[in-house]
């Protein structure tokens, strides 16, 4: 990290790691059924059901959990039906499933222990890094950095960090921010805090910033820009797909028009005929706009075919129709349609073919 989030993370570790510290012995939760005794066993299961979950949805989840498996072993032993039926309900089964395996490899491999470092965590099924940190920091009472969802929140204000956290990038500038931050004594302690103020204090839409003991280190609150953090993903850009569609146009200057099928889009408006991509690659279209729906980008191109001495091999049909341009005020166009359709009469004279119109705009 070039970079001055980092220096400045480092120039105040001490006295934010007393202040994260001090909100624990203050106002940190001590209660919670995963702390009563926080065994490594019951933060891992803990940490895992708190994925994407709220602390009140996971306490009687946590509390029948540990009721039917007290330890690595009685999980381990259980039919995978048993320790679904338990997590039915807290949602993305994944992680029971994750569970299940984990405790037959720690069998296998551990002699029914959790291993007390990251490194050696993180190779076990449902076990990321920042879940890996808590169970060392928590349950173990060792020191390792976290990156949960609330500490992100927290960093991501404390230091402005720019970008989505899902970037590779800015969730490794988190990481190493976390690095610097958290201390090697009462690190769990500090971790609890961390998660506690991000949970309670620095929430998402209504941070209560007044109360929050990091104010006076928070750029986001000093430069006003507390709402402006953590930053969304970003929005995926709209895919773009070509629609072309004809311009044929009879002796009478009037344009054949066709009613959409009700399956396609716009079904239902009347429109310029429409023809697959397969055109010549020299074919250069008379008029091409982009439109934009909520799924794709419509990029739109209009090619003109002299049709004035072929009108007569151009039959209407019942969806098909030839249309003047007093007619085709009283129907339905899709409104790129009726754009195209007013440029082009304002732009025609009278003594012009379609093959002579020059409107084309991108
Ligand atoms: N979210 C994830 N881990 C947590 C913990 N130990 N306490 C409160 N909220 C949490």
């Amino acid at each position: 990290m070039s970079d001055s989030a980092l220096c400045y993370a480092a120039k105040i570790k001490d006295a934010f790691a007393a202040a994260v510290v001090n909100f624990y012995h203050c106002a940190g939760r001590k209660d919670l059924p995963w702390q009563q005794p926080a065994t490594p066993y019951r933060v891992w299961i803990s940490e895992i059901m708190l994925q994407q979950t709220q602390v009140t949805t996971v306490i009687p989840y946590f509390q029948r959990f540990m009721a039917r498996f007290p330890d690595v072993q009685s999980l381990a032993d259980a039919e995978a039906d048993e320790v679904m039926q338990l997590w039915a309900g807290l949602g993305y089964y994944s992680r029971a499933r994750n569970l299940h395996r984990c405790a037959q490899q720690l069998m296998e491999k551990f002699g029914g222990e959790l291993p007390a470092d990251v490194p050696a965590l993180t190779q076990l099924p449902g076990i990321g890094r920042s879940t890996a940190g808590a169970i060392v920091s928590l349950g173990f009472g060792r020191p390792a950095p976290i990156l949960d969802g609330n500490v992100k929140r927290v960093l991501s204000r404390v230091f402005c960090i720019d970008g989505w956290s899902g970037h590779s990038a800015v969730s490794k500038r988190l990481w190493q921010l976390s690095e610097t931050l958290t201390p090697q004594a009462h690190c769990g302690h500090f971790n609890q805090a961390m998660m506690d103020i991000g949970a309670t204090i620095c929430s998402r839409r209504n941070p209560d910033c007044a109360t929050c003991p990091l104010s006076q280190y928070c750029q986001a609150l000093q430069t006003g820009k507390v709402a402006s953090y953590p930053q969304p993903k970003p929005k995926k850009l709209r895919p773009v797909k070509t629609f072309n569609f004809l311009l044929l146009q009879d002796r009478q200057r009037r344009i054949l028009l066709e009613r959409r099928t009700h399956k396609s889009i716009w079904g239902g408006l009347w429109c310029l005929p429409q023809i697959d991509d397969n055109l010549r690659k020299d074919a250069a279209p008379l008029y091409s706009t982009l439109h934009q729906l909520t799924h794709f980008t419509m990029q739109i191109r209009i090619y003109s075919v002299d049709a004035l001495a072929a009108s007569h091999q151009v039959e209407a049909t019942e969806r098909q129709v030839w249309h003047n341009f007093q007619s085709i005020k009283r129907l339905g166009l899709a409104k790129p349609m009726q754009t195209f359709i007013n440029e082009l009469y304002k732009n025609t004279s009278t003594t012009k073919g379609a093959h002579e119109w020059s409107i084309v705009k991108s």
